[in-house]
C-alpha cells in the first residue's frame, strides 16, 4: 500500500498544492474572510467574489433561499469595484504570498472587460476568472456566456489586458457548451471553469409570490452536481478543446471530486458546501481525496484526471488491480 500521494495539480498556469479551491462568491468579501478560508479551513488557493470595474449594490433581500438540495441566490453581484477590492487583493497577497489568488471579473461591456484586465494586471494575482455566466443580471453575465462571439469579444479583451493565467467560467445554460469553449479558447483563455449557477426559483404558497425579491436567482449545491459533471466531462472528452478544466458544482465530498476530476477537471472549486460542512470543508475534501487515491492504489492525484473518459483504460487498469 502507498503510504502518501502527490496532491499537487497545475492549472491554466498556476500551480496547487492540492486541487481544492475557492469558489467565486463565498466567503471571499474580504481579505480576512479568504486568508481563513485558506488558514483555517486548507483551501489551496482562492477565487474571489466577482468586481466589477465600479461599485455594485445588488439586489434587495431576500436574495438567499435554502433548498433540500442547495441554494438559490440573487445577489446580483454587490461588490466595492476594483479599486477598493484591490486593496483586499493586496492584503490577502501580503499575509499568504505563496497562496494562489485568482481574481473574477465581471464586465458588461468588451470594453469594461479590458479595463478590468489592465486592473488586475497591477495586481499580485495569478490568473483571472472571466465571468461570463451570472444568471442574476440583466447586462452582461448570461447575455455574454450563451453567444459564442461575445464570448470570444470578451476574453480576447482580457487576454489583452492581462498576461497570467485567463480562466473562463462557462454557463450550462447553452445548447452545445463545447462550440461555446471553443470560442474562449481561440479567443486565448488558458483554462475553462464549469460550471456557473443554473438559473432558477422559488414560490412560497402562502404569499403565492416568488421568495427571493428579484424573482429568479442562480441554483448551486448538490442539485447541480450531475449537470455540472455532465458538462465537465463534455469539455474534456472533445478533441477540440485542449486547455484545462476546473470543475465547479454541487460538490461536498472527496468522493466529488474524485469524480469531477475523473471526468476530466484539473482541479475544483467548492462554494455552497461550505454553509453544509463549516470552513473547514476545503481540508476535509482534500483528506477524501487523499484517502481514495491511497485506497485505490494511485500515488498522484494527476493519475486520475480524465480517467472517466476512457472507459477501456479503466477496464483495464481493473484486471490489474
Ligand atoms: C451566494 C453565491 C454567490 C455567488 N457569486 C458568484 C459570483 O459573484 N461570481 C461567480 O462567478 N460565481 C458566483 N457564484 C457561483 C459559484 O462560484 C459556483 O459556480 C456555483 O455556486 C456552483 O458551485 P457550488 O455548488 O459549489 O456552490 C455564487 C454562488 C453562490 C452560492
Amino acid at each position: 500500500m502507498i503510504e502518501d500521494v502527490s496532491l499537487e495539480v497545475e492549472v491554466g498556469g498556476v500551480r496547487l498544492s492540492h486541487p481544492v479551491l475557492l469558489a467565486s462568491g463565498v466567503l471571499n468579501e474580504t481579505a480576512h474572510s479568504m486568508i481563513r478560508v485558506v488558514d483555517v479551513g486548507g483551501a489551496a488557493g482562492v477565487v474571489t467574489k466577482s468586481i466589477s470595474l465600479d461599485e455594485k449594490m445588488g439586489h434587495r433581500n431576500p436574495t438567499v433561499v435554502e433548498l433540500p438540495t442547495g441554494l438559490l441566490n440573487s445577489m446580483g453581484v454587490p461588490n466595492p469595484g476594483m479599486e477598493e477590492y484591490s486593496k483586499e487583493v493586496l492584503m490577502f497577497k501580503e499575509r499568504l504570498p505563496q497562496t494562489p489568488i485568482i481574481l473574477s471579473l465581471y464586465g458588461e461591456s468588451v470594453e469594461e472587460f479590458e479595463k478590468l484586465a489592465r486592473a488586475a494586471k497591477e495586481l499580485p494575482v495569478e490568473a483571472v476568472e472571466v465571468n461570463l455566466s451570472c444568471p442574476n443580471r440583466e447586462e452582461g453575465g448570461l447575455t455574454f456566456g450563451t453567444r459564442p462571439e461575445m464570448v470570444y469579444n470578451a476574453v480576447r479583451a482580457v487576454r489583452r489586458g492581462f498576461p497570467r493565467g485567463v480562466w473562463v467560467k462557462l454557463t450550462a445554460q447553452v445548447g452545445d457548451v463545447v462550440e461555446v469553449a471553443k470560442e474562449a479558447q481561440r479567443a486565448g483563455a488558458d483554462a475553462l471553469v464549469a460550471i456557473n449557477t443554473l438559473k432558477g426559483m422559488a414560490i412560497d404558497p402562502l404569499l403565492a409570490m416568488p421568495v427571493l425579491a428579484n424573482k429568479t436567482g442562480g441554483y448551486s449545491g448538490p442539485g447541480i452536481k450531475p449537470v455540472a459533471l455532465r458538462v465537465v466531462w463534455e469539455l474534456s472528452s472533445s478533441e477540440e478543446i485542449y486547455i484545462p478544466v476546473v470543475g465547479v458544482g454541487g460538490i461536498e465530498t472527496g468522493i466529488d471530486a474524485v469524480e469531477f476530476m475523473m471526468a476530466g477537471a484539473s482541479a475544483v472549486e467548492v462554494g455552497s458546501a461550505v454553509r453544509s460542512r463549516g470552513i473547514e470543508v476545503f481540508r476535509a475534501i482534500m483528506d477524501e481525496i487523499r484517502m481514495f487515491l491511497i485506497e485505490n492504489g494511485y500515488s498522484s492525484v494527476k493519475e486520475i484526471i480524465g480517467l472517466a473518459l476512457d472507459v477501456e483504460k479503466a477496464m483495464s487498469r481493473e484486471e490489474v488491480i
